[in-house]
């Protein structure tokens, strides 16, 4: 999204805008676009629901500031919309937002085109997309009767993290790293993303979810994706898709375990015999010839008494010669800090100074707002709102990679009882995988 660009002639449109998303997040976010400049000239931004609001109450209810309370207007439901929408002005792109539960999204698409929304229209869907691979599939069909592939616009707010956008950049604007990107090099990938927190008010839809489908099968392996595709022909989107889907074609998962934290099963909403995992651990191989040989492990669960989200990448050993002839030369690592510390270290190895041979571990620390200040656009909607306004879907998901993320973990889902951790402290492996100690490598410069 280039920095200083401003939309004119828009239209935002939120449904179930009387829901809480639109009032923490959505309209904040486009206040803050308002504020920047980003939103220009004849842009509106309507609330549908099923509430009746005036526009004023409209505006009470969501605690609107001055900035943006005259682009808000309210219509109530969806009949009559298009026309309600005429009559504020003549939009060149108009955007819908599903504030919505996913069971309702396929309807309401075909809502929107019996209503007349048409070319000028992108629709903004968020996950789950889908329970698993069929029902995926079912909801990419029905959606698509309705709107092109090119209007669907389907958010996950892991690729809008500056720290994920890096990875491509790190990859391929770096000569240094390109030509060790592969097995001959890498002995192994760690992808890492723990929560503190246990489900709180969330049980009713996790309990039907579990972590593998709420994290695994979008944020982490988009995060897999990025860090493991071949160079794209261009930074085009569709370019950069096709990548991602080649590396999902070849993805497969070898091992995994399914773990779930001790009182889960009394969390509000949950079910008394719960099975549902809070954590999970999958070894998984991409079977390509860059990779075949390099296992990529993946960790993810919540209540596990740290929040973090990283990815380590472990180099093979050297030779036993040298500096290494005992073995114990610990291999270069690096680690991109996702959250909470945004960043790249480089584990490498020195001569301790002022000693004849002694050697030491070093880091190469690279601290993303160190470097750059606070990042001008923060928040994960203000970016993906701002692209779908544009035009760009560089940092949204197709349906086919969508649905490949579903094959890929068809048979892991709700497939094994889970075994029981303690709350607030991570498991031992139950794979066995040495996992980099993340925790140790935050702050730092920081
Ligand atoms: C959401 C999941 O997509 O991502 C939540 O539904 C999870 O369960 C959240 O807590 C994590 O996001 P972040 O940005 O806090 O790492």
């Amino acid at each position: 999204m280039p920095q200083n660009t401003t939309v004119t002639d828009s239209a935002i449109v939120i449904l179930g805008a009387s829901g809480d998303l639109a009032k923490r997040k959505l309209v904040p976010a486009l206040d803050s676009l308002k504020q920047a400049g980003r939103i220009g000239a004849n842009c509106v931004i309507v609330g549908s629901g099923r509430k009746e609001f005036t526009d004023e109450e409209f505006r009470l209810h969501l605690e609107a500031s001055e900035s943006i309370a005259s682009l808000l207007h309210y219509h109530a439901g969806i009949d009559g919309l298009k026309d309600y929408l005429v009559g504020l002005g003549d939009f060149r792109t108009i955007i819908v937002f599903f504030s919505l539960p996913p069971k309702v999204y396929a309807d309401t698409a075909a809502a929107l085109e019996a209503e007349g929304f048409g070319k000028q229209t992108r629709i903004i869907v968020e996950k789950p997309f889908g329970y698993d691979l069929e029902s995926a599939r079912e909801l990419n069909r029905r959606l698509s009767e309705h709107f092109p592939e090119e209007q669907i616009y389907r958010i996950d707010h892991y690729l809008a993290k500056e720290a994920v956008q890096n990875i491509l950049v790190f990859r391929f604007a770096n000569s240094l790293f390109y030509p060790v990107w592969n097995s001959g090099y890498i002995e192994s990938i760690q992808i890492n993303a723990t929560e503190d927190i246990g489900v709180g008010t969330r049980g009713a839809y996790f309990d039907g979810a579990g972590v593998i489908r709420d994290m695994v099968q979008n944020h982490l392996m988009q995060m897999l994706s990025l860090l493991t595709m071949e160079a794209p022909v261009s930074l085009d989107p569709e370019d950069i898709r096709t990548q991602k889907i080649n590396v999902l074609k070849a993805l497969e998962v070898v091992r995994f375990s399914r773990g779930q934290y001790e009182g889960y099963r009394g969390e509000p909403m949950v079910a008394e015999d719960s099975e549902t995992e809070t954590f999970a651990e999958l070894e998984m191989r991409i079977r390509n010839f860059r990779w075949e040989g390099t296992p990529i492990y993946v960790r993810t669960g919540k209540a596990l008494g740290r929040k973090g989200t990283e990815i380590g990448i472990r180099f093979k050993q050297l030779p036993r010669l040298l500096y290494n002839s005992a073995g114990d030369l610990n291999p270069n690592r690096i680690i991109f800090q996702i959250q909470p510390t945004t960043g790249i270290v480089i584990d490498h190895t020195v001569k301790v100074p002022g000693t004849d041979r002694d050697i030491a571990q070093s880091r190469l620390d690279f601290c993303l707002n160190d470097a750059f200040g606070p990042p001008v656009v923060e928040d994960a909607y203000q970016r993906l709102l701002m692209d779908a306004l544009e035009g760009d879907r560089t940092l949204y998901v197709s349906a086919g990679e969508t649905e490949l993320a579903w094959k890929v973990l068809r048979d892991v889902l709700d497939a094994t009882a889970p075994f029981i951790y303690r709350r607030g402290r991570m498991p031992d492996s139950p794979l066995g995988v040495d996992w980099i100690d993340f925790a140790g490598y935050e702050g730092g410069s920081c």
